[in-house]
């Protein structure tokens, strides 16, 4: 019998998300949960529960150390990048689905992708992907130049916001001097190949 995504069943997923997460880190995933919400009613409505439990589920694996992210992944045999074995923080999302899948028997490839993706983007990414994937960047709790931009392309195009948080992060990481998973620059790539823009300033 598959998975009811209840009300109930969320409230069991959100107090098994609390309990494992710093406290610090609670308000920035229920403003997730709230922010995917919005953008799920907007752009995906039949989706909406599902965007809700990939947001309380997203950042599951957050505090796990180094080694410990990297032991679950073998286990769980997760495709493991060059990139994530040099910074292995890139697998909380898809570390964090699989110990929620343990957890509630879930097996859900829209829970699973929309977690996996949420830190660097890929470019095979789905609706249900994106919104996380913004969501994450804009939430309430979020406060950096720019943000507010951001939060308005959301509510114009899903697509367009997309590109914008994505570039956003590139810049980022460019003038950190930071590395670069490859992924992201692939998603830049397809989003402009497939013709979308947003606005600059
Ligand atoms: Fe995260
Ligand atoms: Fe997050």
């Amino acid at each position: 019998m598959p998975l009811e995504y209840t009300p109930e069943f969320e409230a069991r997923v959100q107090a098994w998300v609390e309990a494992r997460l710093k406290p610090k880190r609670i308000p920035h995933v229920r403003g997730v949960v709230e922010t995917a919400d919005w953008m799920a009613q907007l752009y995906v409505p039949h989706q909406r529960m599902q965007a809700r439990l990939a947001a309380w589920i997203h950042d599951a694996a957050k505090k796990l150390p180094d080694e410990e992210l990297m032991q679950q992944a073998e286990l769980h045999h997760l495709p493991i990048s060059e990139g994530e074995k040099m910074v292995p923080m890139l697998l909380h999302g898809a570390v964090g689905y699989v110990l929620a899948a343990q957890e509630f028997g879930l097996d859900d490839p829209q829970l699973q992708t929309a977690c996996a993706y949420h830190t660097t983007g890929d470019p095979t990414m789905n609706a249900l992907d994106m919104i996380i994937y913004v969501a994450d960047l804009i939430e309430p709790t979020r406060d950096f130049p720019g943000v507010d931009a951001l939060r308005t392309a959301a509510q114009v195009s899903l697509e367009g916001v997309t590109l914008m948080a994505t570039d956003f992060t590139l810049h980022y990481l460019i003038e950190r001097g930071k590395y670069i998973d490859p992924r992201p620059v692939h998603l830049h790539n397809r989003l402009v190949q497939a013709g979308v823009t947003y606005r600059r300033n």
